[in-house]
């Protein structure tokens, strides 16, 4: 028995070394760490529990038989995050640059099938130079093996992806399909095609870094909702993110404990907006008022900007937060903007995670260079996002509401549960001035001095409808309170609708327009 443990010992001493100690020495200069060093940052400490650590690949092409690494280029295996389950896949770049063979994928689909049976979310941490190229078309199957049980997946449990390395070719789609990305700064890229491709179809000059690394997809593309300073701060960031969303859709997230502070009034919710109303502030105070304290955790912060979601606690429970940002283009609705707010509210929706709005909007942004490249259906996908989500739903206007913008940003009509206004909320068709302009059009330019007149017109305007009554008359608006109130109505409301049972329609699945 001793000599067979032995040998036990051996193959494990042999798989623990990955590409050997040059390669290693190599990944560790290049400020990147290991796949195991990655886990073992990740999970609670003696968690993991590895499977597949003695796996090869079957390839015996181009000599390949003779280059075996136990584990064949990714750890896989379970373990816990601060004591919740989580299923866990690791690119190793030391062994054939964690290129996936089939066996490779193999690997990843068996914790992917077991995270399904067992309601757990799935984190790949991705370092990779891609398919096999050794193995052919057997490497390609393994992709969409891959991607298929991402489909899948989606919307059953939570599916995080954290770029390392190299991510190019079809293997994005992987890191696509699944909730959240996240990009490690300097080290990490990914692209469809590579610089040297790009240079030759269009004759660009570009850097890795430039045309994939984590800033330009965090701000240009939007395809990474996090780009972190190095590999520390984004296993910890993931960490952070798995603590506001529960283990699976039948779940809700853990409530974090919670002792009330005083009256839980908010005073400085009252001196945040400007005298005037067409002066930027800063979304994130009146979040960060309203939240538990440090509990806001920005989504896609350097991208479409005018827009602000993330995860926040309040009185302990996790919601999601959606909310105009009038500090950057006054807080118009964009394609952009809609997209990202789309993509939020539907992973919230699909997670049981509570959504507050947050509307200070102007309306949707006019250009042709919007209407040519698609408001109308981008826009849609945030109206549509917010209509078909069934999960407790609040509203607070904060200042401006116009247009279609207000019936998109989870007006009353469209199904939110309560929906709050300040009294510095205004509610109308358009702004005073534009609205003066074409309705009392024939009288001010009669008049003796147009000028004045539609001045005293954009007053009357403004006096009519720039404010929260209207909509409250009309019960479109279930209360208007004082600032310094939002809070403490916020928890009393989240609270009331914790047991919320809301459904669609039977259907296959609705047509989002993509
Ligand atoms: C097999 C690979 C590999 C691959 C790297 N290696 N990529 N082995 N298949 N795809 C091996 C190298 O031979 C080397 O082996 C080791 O990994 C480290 O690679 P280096 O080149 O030394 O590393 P580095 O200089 O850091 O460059 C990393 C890299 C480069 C930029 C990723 O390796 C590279 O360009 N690789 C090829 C990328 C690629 O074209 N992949 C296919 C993409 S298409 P040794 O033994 O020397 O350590 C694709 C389609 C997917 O993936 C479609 C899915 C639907």
């Amino acid at each position: 028995m001793q000599e067979k443990i032995q040998q036990l010992n051996d193959k494990i001493a042999l798989a623990l070394q990955g590409g050997g100690a040059e390669r290693i020495a190599k990944q560790h200069k290049q400020g990147k760490l290991t796949a195991r060093e990655r886990i073992d940052l990740l999970l609670d400490p003696d968690s993991f529990q590895e499977i597949g650590m003695l796996v090869t690949h079957r390839c015996t092409d181009f000599g390949m038989e003779s280059q075996q690494f136990l584990g064949d280029g990714v750890v896989t295996g379970f373990g816990t995050v601060n004591g919740r389950l989580v299923y866990v896949f690791s690119q190793d770049f030391t062994v054939f640059g964690g290129s996936l063979s089939e066996t490779h994928a193999q690997k990843i689909c068996k914790i992917m099938d077991l995270a399904m049976k067992n309601g757990a979310p799935v984190i790949g941490l991705n370092d990779s130079g891609g398919a096999r190229i050794q193995e052919g078309v057997m490497s390609l199957g393994g992709y969409a093996d891959i991607f298929w049980r991402n489909t899948l997946s989606s919307g059953v449990v939570p599916q995080i992806s954290a770029v390392m390395g190299p991510c190019a070719g079809g293997a994005v789609y992987s890191p696509a399909i699944t909730d959240f990305i996240l990009m490690v700064e300097n080290t990490s890229y990914m692209y469809v095609t590579g610089p040297n491709v790009v240079k030759t179809v269009t004759h660009e000059t570009v850097t890795h870094d430039e045309l994939g690394g984590a800033n330009t997809h965090a701000a240009k593309s939007g395809v990474t909702h996090f780009a972190c300073a190095n590999e520390v701060a984004c296993i910890e960031t993931i960490k952070q993110l798995l603590s506001y969303m529960p283990q699976n859709c039948e779940e809700t997230a853990p409530v974090y404990p919670y002792r009330p502070q005083d009256d839980e009034l908010r005073p400085q919710l009252a001196g945040i907006l400007p005298d005037n109303a067409n002066q930027p502030y800063d979304m994130r105070e009146v979040i960060n008022g309203i939240v538990d304290e440090n509990s806001f955790l920005e989504v896609h912060k350097d991208y479409a900007e005018n827009i602000v979601v993330g995860f926040a606690r309040i009185a302990g429970r996790s919601i999601g937060v959606v909310a105009n940002q009038p500090a950057y283009l006054a807080g118009v609705l964009d394609i952009n903007s809609s997209k990202k707010g789309a993509r939020f509210v539907r992973f919230c929706d699909a997670f049981n995670v509570p959504l507050l709005t947050l509307v200070d909007v102007p309306g949707f942004l006019p250009g042709t260079d919007q209407e040519w490249n698609g408001i109308i259906t981008n826009g849609a996908k945030l109206l549509y996002a917010f209509c078909e989500a069934t999960v407790p739903k609040v509203t607070v206007i904060v200042r401006k509401a116009y247009g279609g913008a207000y019936d998109v940003m989870n007006s009353k009509h469209i199904d939110a549960d309560l929906n709050f206004a300040w009294p510095s909320a205004e509610i109308a068709v358009m702004g005073a001035k534009g609205a003066a302009e074409i309705i009392f059009r024939h009288e001010i330019t009669a008049a003796q001095d147009p000028e004045a007149k539609l001045k005293e017109k954009e007053e009357e305007f403004t006096h009519t409808f720039a404010n929260p009554y209207r909509a409250a008359e009309r019960g479109f608006i279930d209360e208007v309170i004082h600032p310094q109130d939002t809070r403490r109505r916020l928890i009393q409301g989240f609270k009331m609708l914790e047991n919320k049972v809301a459904n669609l329609p039977r259907k296959k699945h609705g047509n989002i327009p993509l």
